[in-house]
């Protein structure tokens, strides 16, 4: 094997799969500002799955849809305020992805990624669940929640009877991020309109918000999952007769790194098995 290929095999193996910057980037030569960079604030771009700080801060008693934050640019908000008269026009389902499938403007997501990764399971169902983004396998198969933290998820809803014909799962993000990235404020902004019209023509009778990049997304706050996870908010749109009850809970990546906050997830799932066989 030569050299590049080795140093390439290398890199996947230690989890770089992603070419990040446009440009290359040489590394030699930086030890001395590397001294500064370590004062400096961390970078925008954190590691993602699943944070959990917790500010003891109250939970609104409402949520509401997330609007562009004053940090956002004018093209931000443009792009966020197209994506609105995109998604309203979806009429269906198939007519949402197929828009969504052409919108133009989220490049930094779609122009890296292998597929978009759209829903799984059944629009019917009266479950439907919101996690964060793609991860390497769902890019590489176009569904979500595939890969190892996937599985976890489908044993533990299958732990109260639920199976992907029994509820409806997406994404807040649709596209997986470069390298496994968070995604950007800006990025999940310009995509918040179609995960809302995608809640309001799935109309399910729950959601469940997979982790605090969901929970944040559609709850409109930024109060720690530790703090929002087992409680139930209401989330409302303009395009739903009735507010949803939402349910956040821990992302199974998390669950993966902690196993020992399952117990809180088990007691999350009796709340959302107890609250299904009060619908009905
Ligand atoms: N993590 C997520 O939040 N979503 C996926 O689809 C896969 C992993």
């Amino acid at each position: 094997m030569n050299h590049a290929i080795a140093l390439l095999k290398f890199y996947l193996d230690a989890g770089v799969d992603a070419a990040i910057e446009d440009a290359p980037l040489s590394r030699f030569g930086m030890a001395g500002a590397r001294m500064e960079a370590q004062s400096a604030p961390p970078p925008a771009i954190a590691p993602r799955a699943s944070d959990t700080s917790a500010e003891p801060r109250p939970v609104p008693a409402r949520s509401a849809p997330p609007q562009p934050s004053a940090i956002l640019g004018a093209n931000d908000r443009a792009l966020a305020e197209s994506a609105r008269t995109a998604a309203a026009g979806a009429q269906s389902l198939d007519e949402l992805r197929e828009i969504l499938q052409r919108f133009e403007g989220i490049e930094s997501l779609r122009g890296r990624a292998t597929n978009m990764v759209f829903a799984d399971g059944n629009p019917e169902a009266s479950v439907m669940l919101v996690g964060e983004a793609p991860g390497a396998d769902e890019d590489r198969l176009g569904k979500p929640f595939v890969g190892v933290s996937g599985q976890l998820l489908d044993r533990m809803l299958g732990s109260i009877g639920l199976d992907r014909t029994r509820f409806y799962i997406t994404n807040v993000c649709f596209w997986r991020p470069p390298g496994n990235r968070k995604p950007t404020e800006a990025e999940l902004v310009a995509q918040a309109p179609f995960v809302q019209r995608h809640i309001e023509l799935v109309r399910p009778k729950i959601l469940v918000l997979v982790g605090a990049a969901s929970a944040h997304a559609l709850l409109g706050t930024n109060d720690g999952i530790t703090r929002l996870r087992g409680r139930w908010f209401d989330y409302k749109s303009t395009g739903l007769a009735a507010p949803v009850p939402a349910l956040p809970i821990f992302h199974p990546a998390f669950l993966l790194r902690q196993p020992a906050q399952k117990r809180e997830t088990w007691a999350d799932l009796l709340k959302l098995k107890t609250r299904l066989a009060e619908l009905g």
